[in-house]
């Protein structure tokens, strides 16, 4: 059992090797990576497609209209954004808005169940068609399934999925401002019901110990040597660099 205080640890851990990813071609035309933000121990989480304009200059989830108008949703059902946390299906925008190419979710994959792993969430809300395909694991359009809740095992994870529209169609399409104030209005139940079965642990076999071989004699002074934790004197006096994205994982 890892205390919320780890995991919010490794979760930064998960940020810090995202921050630098370069595993997929959008590393080279982002400005920043999205990782996600908000309350690293949050019973909901939500998931959208890919950071626009906005979010790849500020480097946080829905900064821009949508986001505005998930914040009015989230209000209405009594939540604010340090209630949860926000992550999308790419953590790079692509160029122009285009949608996410099959590589690149599937790169980027592993950073999402990451973050469901360390935030152990109760709840996940899919924003749009990318998000909801992706973590029911099924091409079913967001037309069909949203508003209906279902549990997922992610990862070692169960939640509960609820699939909505992303608000961004609801920039486009009022009407659908109805249709995505009924979904969110399920989420206060949702968040009450019992957290769902979770699968069993998984059980790992005991790697047996192997005696190290002995080191060779060194013919160099032992003084200079340093073993792997150890850095080198030179690397441990350099000043660190100053992190100007302190503050872009936005944690509650
Ligand atoms: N749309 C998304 O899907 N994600 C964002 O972060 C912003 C807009």
């Amino acid at each position: 059992m890892t205390s919320a205080v780890e995991r919010r640890e490794q979760l930064k851990e998960v940020w810090q090797e995202a921050r630098t990813c370069t595993k997929c071609p959008l590393s080279e035309t982002r400005q920043t990576v999205v990782f996600g933000a908000g309350n690293a121990d949050a019973d909901l989480m939500f998931v959208g497609e890919a950071p626009g304009a906005n979010e790849d200059r500020g480097g946080l989830p829905f900064i821009g209209q949508a986001g505005r108008l998930l914040d009015r949703l989230l209000e209405e059902v009594g939540l604010e954004r340090g209630d949860v946390f926000i992550a999308n299906v790419l953590k790079c925008r692509p160029p122009n808005n285009r949608d996410p190419r099959p590589t690149e979710i599937e790169t980027c994959r592993d950073y999402l169940h990451r973050q469901v792993e360390l935030i152990e969430p109760k709840v996940i809300c899919t924003l749009g068609n990318f998000s909801t395909k992706l973590l029911r694991d099924d091409p079913t359009g967001i037309s069909k399934v949203h508003g209906n809740p279902e549990v997922v095992v992610l990862g070692r994870r169960a939640v509960t999925i609820l699939p909505i529209y992303h608000p961004a169609a609801a920039l486009y399409t009022p009407s659908m401002l109805d249709t995505l104030r009924a979904d969110f209005a399920q989420l206060p139940d949702l968040l009450a019901a019992p957290l769902p079965p979770q699968p069993a642990p998984e059980v790992f076999e005991p790697v047996p110990e192997v005696e190290p071989e002995p080191e060779p004699e060194a013919e160099d002074s032992p003084e200079v040597a340093h073993t792997p934790e150890e850095p080198p004197a030179a690397a441990a006096a350099e000043e660190p660099e100053p992190d100007v994205h302190q503050d872009q994982l936005g944690l509650f």
